[in-house]
């Protein structure tokens, strides 16, 4: 089975690019995370109308731009007028969503691993991952890092496994549970994605003694932070990274 890509290996991902720091999910937010040091950034991906890949983590596009809408009644065109930078501050205004293929583009540019977070899946799982497979298929080469796969959508995941045998795959869970363990070993996903809320050093106990991984999310305290990664978990999703970084 494919494994996380190795060193220099942080266990430290910023989330949505830099989300505390910078507009998420945008050109901005990935650069900055470069210029942080940061070696892996996850972003969210899903389909527009016109069933493109773009970056954006809302159904809609109303929190995180100047317009109005669903993003499936929303073609690529219809994005290119959209200012997603100056909902965060004015200083960012003019970003764009950026398209899958720009970002994957950028994360090459800078150095930095990819998790790609497939959102918008849950009405048609295997629509959303014959297009994650055609999408990958033109866009990667073999020889090319291989990014992270990730969803809550185990339907998705589970097409998608069956397309790419050998990809690093995620399976994100907002509560870990010990069936979550069994249903990663049965799909041979690499890691368990849990939100760090309810999560209990009993249940890291019990994804180590089953050899997999733990990534949790979202820890923007830079105590808590090193105190998961000191009791064994392999990564941390962090809006602010900056101050992890710092110990
Ligand atoms: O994959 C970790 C995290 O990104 C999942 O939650 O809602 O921030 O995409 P969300
Ligand atoms: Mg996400």
């Amino acid at each position: 089975m494919y494994e996380l890509n190795p060193p220099p290996y942080q266990g430290l991902i910023g989330h949505r690019g830099v989300a505390g720091l910078r507009p998420e999910n945008t050109y901005s937010s990935f650069k900055y995370a470069a210029e942080l040091g940061l070696n892996w950034v996850e972003f969210d991906t899903q389909l527009t109308k016109d069933r493109k890949w773009v970056v954006l983590h809302d159904a809609s596009v109303d929190r995180t731009t100047n317009g109005k809408g669903l993003l499936t009644d929303l073609t690529l065109a219809d994005l290119d007028e959209l200012d997603a930078g100056h909902w965060f501050s004015p200083e960012y205004a003019n970003e764009r969503i950026p398209t899958l293929e720009e970002t994957l583009l950028l994360c090459q540019f800078y150095g930095l691993q990819a998790n790609i977070e497939i959102k918008g899946s849950k009405d048609d799982p295997l629509m959303h991952a014959e297009c994650m497979y055609e999408f990958l298929q033109q866009n990667y080469s073999d020889s090319d890092s291989l990014p992270l796969l990730s969803s809550f959508d185990l339907d998705c995941l589970i097409a998608l496994r069956k397309y790419f045998p050998n990809f690093p795959i995620s399976f994100i869970v907002k509560d870990f549970t010990p069936d979550a363990i069994k249903i990663c070993q049965e799909h041979s996903f690499t890691t368990l994605n849990c939100g760090v809320y309810n999560f209990t050093l009993e249940n890291l106990k019990l994804a180590t003694d089953n050899n997999l991984p733990i990534l949790l999310y979202t820890i923007n305290d830079p105590v808590v932070a090193h105190q998961w990664l000191d009791a064994g978990v392999t990564a941390i999703f962090s809006d602010r990274p900056d101050l992890l970084l710092k110990r």
